[in-house]
């Protein structure tokens, strides 16, 4: 090789960072998702959350704590973490005072002494203030959402930055552990395990553990006067918290059965919901674990929720436009409860949606959300769910409930893109051609010219 090949590498490499194409020394404020920019944080990837939150509805004051431990992806002399809102009291890292500022969601920290590529550090944060309510792009509400009795703390796509300091993108999920204080007489309900209830001086702390990992979008927290039900469904612990005023569900033990049958081995340790009194919230959303419903839950809504276990939370978009991922198969798994029920066939749900000519339906491709305001629209849900038919119907039903299961194990607990699962299906169905259906029906626009 002569002298002048062997230069070029070093020179490119130099070339880039001097424009700017190496990775930046301060971490990056985002992970660079095409429709939340600022969501997620450059540099470092976290292992866990351990969070410690009082909180008193009478004042609206949060007092948190969040020590956070990750590993740096790259040398960093600072790094971003989101948080909205909130005041921040202090930083340390590895122990010691960082100095820290603030820019919109972007809370940025320099620790004393630069972090090295490959390294773990801990992460600490005091934080206090009122924990405010983000509108999305869509104009729905998340973030944290004031009720009569409480709070109810909602994610999806980044309202979790309005309770915690955080890598706030689902690529980085993580174990968490949560510690939340509130006045004796009300319960706090958050996702995984209940590890410890205790009462003193008039306030009762509750502690609980997500041992698997979670993105924080699914994370909650549910303050109020809920009743406390607990059992078990098919081995799994059951932990379910009703509004006084709500009923509770009592199909959630014949919902878990039947979706183990359909998509594998329930992906948690726990399972459960929350359901919170009508309002308390405009949707139902499906936070790990359990669930949180707006009033008691149709069969179909909770259907749904629960088939995000393993279609959203134990295998997670890779970044926002991946959310048909997310919200076919929930949808899909309506249609096919619906089918194994007695009532419509999912090709007749799929012929009847066909027949449709909602502007809405047909507005966009499930692969490619027009916007940020768009990622919850129709498109989404129900041609993502018309999707997955097109390929039941090119494989038949035994070889699509395999490819079913499949996806599901060979992505638990991971992050998966919309180019990822298309590989999946060709690789495990190699004697079938799905490029029409890529073409037309997932990345194409408009109402496809055949059912
Ligand atoms: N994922 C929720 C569901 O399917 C719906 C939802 C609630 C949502 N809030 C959102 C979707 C924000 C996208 C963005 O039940
Ligand atoms: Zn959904």
């Amino acid at each position: 090789m002569s002298r002048s090949v062997r230069l070029v590498p070093a020179l490119v490499a130099l070339a880039l960072t001097a424009c700017g194409g190496g990775p930046d020394p301060s971490g990056a404020p985002g992970v660079g998702d095409p429709y939340f920019p600022k969501a997620g944080n450059g540099g470092y990837d976290v292992g866990h959350y351990a969070l410690d939150i009082a909180y008193d509805p009478a004042s609206r004051r949060l007092t948190g704590a969040a020590r956070i431990t990750a590993r740096a992806t790259q040398d960093l002399a600072a790094f971003h973490l989101d948080l909205f809102g909130l005041t921040v009291d202090s930083v340390t890292v590895q122990g010691e005072a960082a100095r820290w500022s603030r820019d919109g969601q972007e809370l940025t920290v320099h620790p004393p002494r630069a972090l090295d590529k490959g390294g773990a550090f801990e992460v600490r944060v005091r934080y206090s203030g009122t924990p405010r309510t983000i509108t999305d792009p869509d104009g729905s509400r998340e973030g944290w959402l004031r009720t009569e009795d409480g709070a109810l703390a909602l994610g999806e796509p980044t309202g979790s930055m309005a309770w915690f300091p955080g890598n706030h993108h689902p690529s980085d999920k993580a174990s968490y552990t949560v510690q939340v204080t509130v006045p004796e007489g009300l319960k706090a309900v958050s996702n995984g395990e209940l590890t410890g209830e205790r009462t003193a001086r008039g306030a009762t702390t509750f502690g609980w553990r997500a041992a698997e990992p979670m993105a924080s979008y699914v994370a909650t927290l549910a303050i109020g006067r809920y009743e406390i039900r607990r059992s078990t469904a098919g081995g799994v612990p059951v932990y379910t918290a009703v509004d006084p005023r709500e009923e509770n569900t009592d199909e959630l033990a014949e919902v878990m059965a039947w979706a183990r049958d359909a998509f594998g081995p329930y992906p948690f340790s726990s399972t459960g919901v929350i359901i919170a009194r009508a309002g308390d919230s405009e949707y139902a959303l499906e936070t790990q674990n359990r669930p949180v419903f707006p009033g008691t839950p149709d069969t179909e809504l909770l259907v749904h929720e629960i088939a995000h276990q393993w279609f959203g939370n134990s295998v997670t978009p890779a970044s926002w436009k991946d959310m048909w991922l997310n919200e076919g198969f929930a949808t899909y798994a309506e249609w096919l409860w619906r089918e194994d029920h007695g009532g419509d066939s999912a090709q007749r749900t799929f012929e009847a949606l066909y027949r449709s000519d909602d502007a809405d339906l047909w507005a966009f491709p499930p692969a490619e959300p027009s916007g940020a305001g768009h990622i919850s629209d129709r498109p989404v849900y129900e041609r993502g769910a018309m999707v997955l038919h097109k390929i039941r119907q090119r494989v038949g039903d035994d070889a699509f409930g395999d490819l079913v299961r499949g996806w599901a194990a060979a992505r638990r607990h991971g992050n998966a893109s919309t180019a990822d699962f298309t590989r999946y299906v060709e690789r495990r169905a190699p004697d079938q051609d799905f490029g029409r259906i890529w073409a037309d029906w997932l990345y194409g626009e408009g109402k496809p010219d055949r059912p």
